[in-house]
């Protein structure tokens, strides 16, 4: 049965429906989102675990990137969108009236689909968002740099390539650079918004894996139109359909044993 309240208690030892303050990185709760007139997200409450990978699926357009921009207050800077409910990180409102939106946007990195370095070098790439702190000490830039990139994966690719221009690399070495930027500043969350669509499948691969080692540092949120991508990499999944968390649980019952019929028509390929 569809439920649209959808948040369903299934009782296991990782269980998102009854995850306690202590391990939630991400509190939503009742978020309604307008943009203009029309309605795109409804009634969305949901924990987001710390230090664990979860996956966002759903049909285009049903509203996955909106929450994940919601998330670190992107949306501030689309017209007309108007913002119900409320989003904690670490228990802080980030919608409340004394959040420093930059402070806020250090904390909860965001990736997108198309890998967008700047036209810069590798270096300054990856230093971008250090050197916007004030840091000017070149050694201590030299390791953070070194660190974001071997966080990334990235280093051994690219250590003898640092000053030459990032929009020269391959495309997955791009996306991994994104990364790397977003880690260098050593954020909280990391949301992902479908890292790899626009990657080879061996590029998109390194990206997985690199994905289940930052769990290790980081809270991941990762949108993907690709199941099996969800299904390997994300330890919960919420399935959003029409701007609703249809359902939201461990990965594996999400895929395995779905308690909602639209999540099963879903990941069966009967709607979407
Ligand atoms: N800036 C905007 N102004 C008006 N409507 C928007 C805006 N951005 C998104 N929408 C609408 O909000 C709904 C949700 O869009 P969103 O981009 O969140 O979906 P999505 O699940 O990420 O889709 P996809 O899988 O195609 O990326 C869609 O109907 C979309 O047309
Ligand atoms: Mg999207």
């Amino acid at each position: 049965m569809y439920s649209s309240s959808a948040n369903i208690n299934v009782l296991r030892p990782l269980d998102v429906a009854n995850l306690s303050e202590k391990n939630t990185a991400i509190e939503i709760e009742n978020l309604n989102l307008y943009y203009r007139k029309k309605q795109v997200l409804h009634d969305i409450s949901m924990r987001i675990p710390k230090g664990k990978v979860t996956a966002f699926i759903g049909p285009s357009g049903c509203g996955k990137s909106t929450i994940m921009r919601s998330i670190n207050r992107m949306n501030d800077l689309v017209e007309g969108c108007k913002v119900e409910g409320a989003i904690r990180l670490l228990g802080h409102d980030i919608y409340g009236e004394d959040v420093d939106v930059s402070a806020l946007r250090r904390r909860i990195g965001m990736v997108f689909q198309k890998p967008n370095p700047f036209p810069k070098t590798v270096y300054e790439n990856v230093i971008f968002g250090l050197r916007l702190q004030g840091i000017r000490n070149s050694r201590v830039l030299d390791d953070c740099c070194e660190r974001a990139l071997r966080g990334a994966g990235l280093w051994d690719e690219v250590k003898n390539r640092l000053h030459e221009s990032a929009v020269s690399l391959a495309a997955g070495q791009q996306q991994r650079l994104v990364i790397a930027r977003a880690i260098a500043i050593e954020p909280e969350v990391l949301l992902l918004d479908e890292p790899t669509s626009s990657l080879d499948p061996i590029s998109t691969l390194t990206i997985e894996e690199l994905i289940n080692d930052l769990k290790t540092k980081y809270t991941v949120v990762i949108v993907t139109h690709n199941m099996q991508q969800a299904a390997r990499v994300s330890d919960f999944t919420a399935f959003v359909h029409m701007g609703r968390i249809v359902e939201y649980a461990d990965t594996d019952t999400v895929f395995t044993s779905p308690k909602e019929k639209k999540t099963e028509d879903y990941i069966t390929g009967r709607i979407g």
